[in-house]
This record gives structure tokens, sequence and C-alpha cells, in this order.
């Protein structure tokens, strides 16, 4: 979840792009950057690590010469913070990212999924790189289509790419002029007195404008100190409106959202597609280089041990049904609370797989680490670069959620079970389990998955909310669930008792008539996943016994099922996919449901009682 900031007007710019870029550490990132154009010179500054570094490296350049960022009078200028997707985290792979002569320089958030056959041909005709980015062929083609019109270059430049991204250049003949463009990475530019930003969020410059204008997906657009001029990629100008941003400064980190909880809710296809999007290079292949365990050490795997604790426990049981079906392989799941006490059975044959979107939690890390000194090869899903996981694993699988600050998991769960999905794919493919046409139309389910969980989100809130308002008073609610929608209820009951502190359970729908069917009258409401599944007629009969009972059916299902209608009271719909990947669409109505019952409660879903984001002692 890389950062933008772009600035051109009539101030010194370093100190305001280098302030721009802490407004959006939250993102996460783990190398930053700034270039900045004076006296018909661009001059770049790169560091490792957080702002700070990147402030000490700009101070050093006072010595090293690179006179536009060691002195403060460059008025346009371009900076980024980057979370390492293509390429190590090192400095000559955090942005700005130039062409040879240092002419053209770029920023740019997302992948660039054609970049090695662009790369390719820039070197075939005798170009040279200077990182392993996807990002940096942008300015090598803005350089080979630059023809005095640095609009028209980046235009040509756009039309070569394909993938998910949004970038900003400047170029050295254009000192009072920025050009972006946009395809389904966020970019907005920011209305100043003889000023203009162009910036991946707004809090970016919300504290130097709150006139902003959103750019489309597909536009180009080009500021000057006078404002913006947008353009369809046929240079077909578009007229776009002038909004006025009334957040103050807290809702500005929000993202304009109520709570963080609720902007990354929102932020979850954005999360999911950093996840997955440039480890499915093409759709025959799963890329997972990265991790020290190879496909060839994959295939003498004979078990796979998950240990984690709560929503990534949840993340692990849903990738258990995916591991299983596709690669054919035994899955155990463990709470890793519990794992070390019972003295587990480990061989060097297992593959234990330690979830923690923290990369801190001590369970989960004494799991990993008991099950390394046993022998086991063990590999960590964690969100965060540098967390102790990420030291105690052989094998680290990064998710790309960028920072959650809600204490309740959301994206970072999604993010976890698409990970998992990578890794259940790569290694049934490793093992020859499946066939290519089936790995084809896995991989584009999974790559269709962020846009879905987009039409999920928009699809399902405003009918998420109104049974929130029929039932918040309530003093109970149950998931019901079977196969693959049973980790998704058990996520959904732990949502709800997490931030609206009502009572709830999850259960395996065929186990209700054993007891817990005592619990139901007209007064609980009884939320069912009945995505489609291999058992979804069973599911439908259990739903079907759950009103007999009188309770309230709210029941999940998957688009075009309309016979779950008949066993509930209200459906709520989300989008077609294979049924393996489900659940990843299916858990957004219940972290809504979770969300909207709480606020309306009038709790704090940020900061739940009791709780804290990161649990480091036992
Ligand atoms: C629930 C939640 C917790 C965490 C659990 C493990 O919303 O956030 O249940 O999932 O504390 O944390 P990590 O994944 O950091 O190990």
């Amino acid at each position: 979840m890389c950062g933008i900031v772009g600035y051109v007007g009539g101030r010194p710019c370093r100190d305001l792009l280098i302030a721009g870029l802490e407004k959006l550490e939250y993102r996460g990132y783990d190398s930053a950057g700034l270039s900045l154009l004076d006296d018909g010179h661009i001059d770049s500054v790169r560091a490792v690590g957080n702002l700070a570094n990147l402030r000490a490296a700009v101070a050093d350049e006072r010595d090293a010469g690179a006179v536009a960022v060691a002195q403060t009078e460059a008025t346009i200028g371009l900076a980024h913070t980057r979370w390492a997707t293509h390429g190590r985290v090192t400095e000559e792979n955090a942005h700005p990212h130039s062409d040879e002569e240092g002419d053209v320089h770029i920023v740019l958030n997302g992948i660039v999924e054609n970049h090695s056959e662009l790369r390719r041909g820039r070197i075939a005709d005798g170009h040279e790189f200077s990182s392993e980015t996807d990002a940096e062929i942008v300015a090598h083609l803005i350089e080979r289509h630059y023809d005095g019109d640095l609009t028209e270059a980046v235009r040509a430049a756009f039309a070569d790419l394909r993938g998910h991204y949004a970038f900003v250049a400047m170029h050295v003949e254009h000192p009072g002029m920025l050009v972006g463009a946009r395809q389904e990475c966020p970019l907005v530019i920011g209305l100043g007195k003889g000023e203009t930003f162009l910036a991946s969020a707004i809090p970016a410059f919300l504290r130097e404008t709150r006139t902003v204008m959103r750019i489309e997906n597909g536009e180009i657009v080009t500021i000057d100190e006078d404002g913006a001029t947008v353009t369809d990629a046929d240079g077909e100008p578009h007229e776009r409106e002038i909004e006025e941003v009334t957040w103050d400064e807290d809702a500005a980190e929000r993202g304009g959202y109520p709570t963080f909880m609720m902007k990354e809710i929102h932020e979850q296809p954005d999360a999911v597609a950093e996840t997955i999007t440039d480890r499915l290079p093409e759709l025959d292949e799963v890329d997972l280089s990265e991790l020290t365990l190879t496909p060839e050490q994959s295939t003498r795997i004979r078990r796979v041990v998950i240990v984690a604790c709560g929503t990534s426990y949840h993340a692990g049981l849903v990738g258990r049904y995916a591991i299983e079906a596709w690669g054919r392989i035994p899955v155990e799941m463990d709470i890793a609370s519990e794992y070390r006490y019972r003295d587990p059975v480990v061989s060097p044959d297992d593959l234990v797989v330690g979830i923690t979107q923290s990369g801190e939690t001590a369970d989960t890390l004494a799991a990993m680490r008991l099950a390394r000194e046993r022998g086991a090869h063990v590999l960590a899903i964690t969100n965060v670069m540098g967390s102790q996981a990420t030291r105690d694993a052989d094998s680290v699988l990064f998710t790309r959620a960028g920072l959650e600050i809600g204490v309740a998991a959301t994206k970072t769960f999604t993010s976890q079970v698409a990970a998992i999905y990578l890794l259940g794919l790569w290694m049934a493919q490793a093992r020859g389990e499946l066939d290519a046409a089936r790995v084809t139309e896995l991989i584009g389910e999974l790559k269709s998955l962020p846009r879905k969980i987009g039409e999920t989100i928009e699809g399902t809130e405003a009918q998420v909310r109104a049974v929130a308002r029929s039932h918040y008073e309530g003093r109970f609610f149950l998931f019901l669930g079977r196969h693959i929608g049973l980790p998704v209820c058990l996520e959904g009951a732990l949502k709800m008792k997490e931030i609206s502190y009502i009572p709830s359970d999850a259960y395996a729908a065929g186990e209700m008539k054993h007891g817990p069917i005592a619990l139901l009258d007209e007064t609980t409401p009884v939320v069912c996943v009945a995505t489609d599944s291999p058992v979804l007629e069973k599911t439908l009969s259990n739903m079907a016994e759950v009103r007999a009972r009188g309770a309230d059916v709210i029941a999940i299902a998957t688009e075009g099922s309309e016979q779950v209608c008949d066993d509930a009271d209200q459906t709520l719909f989300v989008p077609r996919t294979d049924w393996i990947l489900q659940p990843i669409l299916a858990v957004i109505p219940l972290q809504l449901l979770a969300y909207h019952t709480a606020r309306l409660l009038g709790l704090n879903v940020d900061q739940p009682r009791n709780l804290a984001k990161t649990v480091t002692v036992e």
C-alpha cells in the first residue's frame, strides 16, 4: 500500500512533500524517497526504513551534492512511500525511478503486470535498468515516447501498460508541470492558490488545501500551479467536479469514514489485490519464489499444520479447505495457545504455518518456535515486515494489507485468506494435483476477487444496516453454517462479540439438533451462511429447522441461488465465485453486521473494551 505525493506551485516543496508522506504512513511502507526539480536539474534521495531515515538522507545530501534536494528552493517535486512488491527492500528499489539519463522521474502505486515483457523490449533496444521493480519501466516508456510533450508521452506509455496502478511523472524540461495517470489505484488532485497537489489520498495535502478533484480509471491528469486538466486515453477532455472536503484532521486520517474499522472494511479490495496480483503473473503460474521452501521440497510435505489465534485462526480454517481440496494434503488446525501444551508430534515432513497479522502474538510465536525446534519447516503468514514472526520462521509470505488501526481484524483477515489460497494453489500445482485448465480457472477467479469484494461491500451494506437496526437490542446472535461456511460463521460471531459485546455463538449447522437448538425462540436472530458448497441442500434443511422454532433467519447466499430465500426471512446475496473462494466474500456482510450493530449501540468499534491490537504477553 504505497503512497504518492506530488507538488507544483510557488513554494519550496521539499518539506511539504515529506509532511505529505507522513500523513500517508498509516498505509505501511518499507522505504521512501523524493525527487526535486530545480534549475534544470532533477535530484533524488531515497532511503530504506521510515521517514526519519529519509529525513536523514536529505540532510546528508548537503555534503553529497544533490543540490535541488539539499537547498530548499525547488518548487516542483514527487515523493513516495514504498511497500515492496517487485524487488527487495533496497534503496535502489525505492521510488522515484528514472530513465537512464535521469530526465524523467516517476512514482508509482500498484502493479504493472506486463513489466517483464516491456522491460525485455527496452533491454533489447540497449537500455539499462537500475532497479528490480516493475515501476521503473514506466520512466523508460515515457522517455521513449517523449517528443517535447510530457502529457502525450504519459498517454502513450499508459497505453502500453497492463495492471492496476497510479503514477505521477516529472520531466526535466517541464519545471512547472506534473502528469499522472490512474488505473484502479487512487489518485486525487488538491487545488490550492497558485499551487496544485497530486496524491494517492487526500490526507497527504489536507493541511494545505481542502479543494479536491478526483481522477477516475483510465484518465490522465496534467497539473500546473494554476490547476489541473483531465483527459482520457484518447486525449478527450473530461470535466471533473470540484469538491470541498469538510473533514477535520481526525476524519482525514480515517479517509473520511466515521471509523478506522469502516475505512479498513472498504480497503479490502485493495488489500487483497496487493496480496495476490504480482504473485499471479500469468494465468498458469503462482509465483511464491519469496519462500525459501522450493516447489520441489513442497512435494515432500506430508502434512500441513496451521497454528494461529483469533481471526487468524479462522483464516487458517478457511485455508484448510483449499489446501486439502486442491493439493490433497492433510491439514490440521491448532489454536496456538493450546498447541505447545499437548507436546505435539512434529516431523520434518510437516509444514507448520503460523498465521499472525501482527507477527507478534506470543502464543503463535511460541507454537512456531516449538515446531521449528522439532524439525518442521515453519512458514509465517504475516502483515508486518520485520516482526518477530519473520525472524522465527524459515519462510515468510507477507499479506500486503497496509497498517490496520482498528482493533478488529478485517482487511488483514481477507488478505490472510487470499494468501492461503495462493499457498494452497502453489502446493497443488507443484504436486501435480490440479490439471492446467483448473489452475487457470482458479487463477482467473482469484484475480476477480478484489472486484467482487468491492461489489459485496457496495451491494450488501444498506441491507445489513437494516438487519442491524432490527436486532441490535437483542440478547443473543447465533451463526450457523456447514463446511466452508462454518469458519465464516466463527469469524462473524467473533466480530459480533468483540465489538458489539452481544453474546454470540457459531455452530456447525448439523450440530444444532444435538443440544443448541434449545437456545432458539422468536427473539433469536440466526445468521446462516448458505453460499454455494457441496452441502448447500443440507444447510437449507438446517435453516428450515431453525425457522420452525420461530427464529429470524438471515441468510448469506450466492447470487443466483434464489432457493435460499425460501428458507430465510432475509437473504443477502454475494457475488458468485468458485465455491472454495466463497468465504472471502461471505464474511463481508458479517463484518458489516457486527460493525453496524456496535455503532447503533454507540460503541467504540476501533478500540473495544479489554482488547489491544497486538497480544504479546501471555
Ligand atoms: C479479532 C482479532 C484477534 C486477532 C488475534 C491474533 O478481530 O483481531 O482475534 O486475530 O489476536 O492476532 P495476530 O493475527 O496479530 O496474531
